[in-house]
């Protein structure tokens, strides 16, 4: 595991993006595993800065990002599809067809979680999974817990992950309950990953990876056994380690 330790959120921004940038530029065809939440927007506000000044083209690369709720269209404001649209994909030039999310609202969700893993597996895997980290050490929607085995499946979600996603919704009973996810095992495949956390409600999570042990308790902890992960943290989120 490597650690790159920034000042604030602002500098952890453009670590990763400048990496992600450079792992674009070396291959236009990249396979991207995107994630969402509050941690990597500034992430890619720096990716369409870059866009629009230098001209990173996009229109080669596949994005399959991590996770999407049960029940929410690509329409509703708080799916992960339109989040995906509103923060990135809508100021890049990338097709269309090329990004994909778990579709939340598919009839047959265990059917839906299989033809994901394959499409993953037809694009020739991940080259770079961009993370973010729960306060519980979740990653993606795999809640403490879940088996190190997994693969991409239906999952109930936590109490503490619909309390801190209900910031987004009118009240806590609109945040769904269940969520497709990709599974630990999934993640694990992906040729590199970069995983990012900041600020003081990620330093419990981010002390127990570095110091702890790999435990099913801590999804996260799995990542040390990756031979190419990047723990990008800023001060606060190190702050306890
Ligand atoms: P956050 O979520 O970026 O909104 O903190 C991260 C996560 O829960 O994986």
């Amino acid at each position: 595991m490597k650690i790159i330790r920034t000042a604030n959120y602002e500098e952890l921004s453009k670590q990763a993006a400048k990496m992600m940038i450079t792992r674009i530029k070396s291959n236009p065809n990249i396979i991207l595993g995107l994630a969402t939440g509050s941690t990597p927007i500034g992430t890619y506000q720096l990716l369409i800065d870059d866009h629009l000044k230098n001209g990173t083209s996009y229109e080669n690369i596949t994005t399959v990002n991590l996770d999407e709720y049960a029940g929410l269209n690509p329409a509703d404001p708080n799916s992960y599809h339109f989040f995906m649209q509103d923060k990135l994909f809508k100021h890049i030039n990338i097709p269309a067809s090329h990004t994909h999310l778990p579709e939340g609202t598919a009839e047959n969700l265990l059917e839906e979680c299989r033809q994901y893993e394959e499409l993953i597996k037809k694009k020739g895997g991940i080259d770079l999974q961009l993370l973010g980290i729960g306060g519980n050490g979740h990653i993606g929607f795999n809640e403490p817990g879940t088996s190190f085995d997994s693969r991409t499946h239906v999952v109930i979600l936590d109490e503490q992950t619909r309390q801190a996603n209900a910031r987004f919704f009118r009240s806590i009973e609109e945040v769904p309950t269940h969520a497709l996810t990709m599974g630990i095992a999934t993640i694990m495949e992906s040729k590199e990953i970069l995983l990012l956390a900041s600020g003081k409600s990620k330093a419990e999570a981010v002390k127990q990876l570095i110091h702890g042990d790999i435990t099913e308790e801590l999804p996260a902890s799995i990542l040390k056994n990756h031979k190419s992960f990047t723990l990008i943290a800023d001060e606060e989120a190190l702050s306890l380690s």
